[in-house]
């Protein structure tokens, strides 16, 4: 504990000297959370981490999470220095959609309006209409199919999927998907249900259909830490990444949380979902990088300037 606390001191003392804040998501460790929050920077889901960039008067953000977050960080704050502890935390849904492959498959549906996930790459993002994540992809959807819109959706079946059975839309799917959400069993979560049956069930729409169909919630990382601090209910069973149960605890400390099960009746914590490349994220590379910057955001000015446009457009929507 004292070489974290020394380790501790000297993130708090770079970022104080640089003017640089942490942007952290849910599913990065603990420490590093409780760090951004402390030292005035902000832990949030991707559409509040995207906007809080824009709104922060740091020179330097430092984004703890994966790679296209900061690439979002650095599309919406070309002015600002990001930096990330470690530039190879990618996303299983970003390297599922390679850009030249997913420029193909729109060219082949040029009547579709294009509606990306933010976990894809920069040069995805500029191939497309619209940007959404997790917690404002149905009404942006309800919206186009409002106006007759036939939807491309991509990466991620399972979000794409759920969002067509919400909304009713026209959309044809890229058959991506995110390796720890698809991990959730649904067998297992009834099995789970019916030990906990005051349970309100919390589900990320990254999960399989059968998973999302014994949800209570299904919704963003903040929509899910709502629903815990709000509901009524004693105990909650989350599907999503086990990162997210710091913010859960500490908003809602008398709530039992129960990870939703990945590998089969009798799953215990040491299977709880965790992100591998959530996980790159620790205190040490970020001392490392405060010091070097060698792990800084770069995006071509061409890519950036096609990039912008549907990511502002979904900040504007959500406003
Ligand atoms: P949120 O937008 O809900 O934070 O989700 C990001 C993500 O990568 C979930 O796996
Ligand atoms: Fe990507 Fe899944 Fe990790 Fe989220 S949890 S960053 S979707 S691999």
């Amino acid at each position: 504990p004292g070489e974290k606390d020394a380790l501790k001191d000297r993130i708090r003392a770079l970022l104080a000297a640089q003017n640089a804040v942490l942007v952290a998501h849910y599913y990065t460790d603990a420490d590093l959370q409780a760090l951004a929050e402390e030292t005035g920077g902000y832990v949030a889901d991707s559409l509040e981490m995207a906007r809080f960039g824009t709104e922060s008067d740091a020179e330097t953000l430092v984004v703890c999470g994966v790679r296209f977050m900061g690439e979002t960080a650095k599309i919406l704050n070309p002015e600002k220095r990001v930096l990330m502890p470690d530039l190879g935390a990618t996303c299983s849904l970003d390297e599922g959609c390679p850009a030249d492959a997913f420029r193909a498959f729109c060219d082949a549906h040029p009547d579709h309006t294009v509606v990306v996930y933010a976990n894809t790459s920069a040069q995805v993002k500029a191939r497309s209409d619209w940007v959404v994540t997790s917690s404002i992809a149905l009404p942006v959807v309800e919206h186009l199919a409002s106006e007759g819109k036939k939807i491309l959706w991509a990466p991620d079946k399972h979000l794409g999927h759920y969002v067509e059975r919400v909304t009713g839309a026209d959309m044809l799917l890229w058959d991506g998907a995110c390796v720890v959400h698809e991990e959730f069993k649904s067998f297992a979560l009834e099995r789970v249900r019916k030990l906990h049956p005051d349970a309100a069930v919390l589900v990320h729409p990254e999960s399989p259909d059968e998973v999302v169909d014994q949800a209570d919630v299904v919704g963003s990382t903040t929509q899910l830490i709502k629903a815990v601090a709000e509901m009524p209910n004693p105990e909650f069973i989350v599907a999503t990444d086990a990162g997210i149960f710091w913010k859960m605890h500490q908003l809602a400390p008398g709530k039992k949380l129960i990870p939703a099960p990945t590998a089969g009746e009798g799953a215990t914590c040491e299977s709880c979902a965790h992100c591998p490349w959530m996980a790159m994220n620790a205190l040490q590379n970020l001392e490392r990088v405060l010091q070097t910057w060698d792990q800084e955001i770069q995006i071509d000015a061409e890519v950036r300037e096609r990039a912008v446009m549907p990511i502002q457009r979904m900040l504007d929507f959500a406003r």
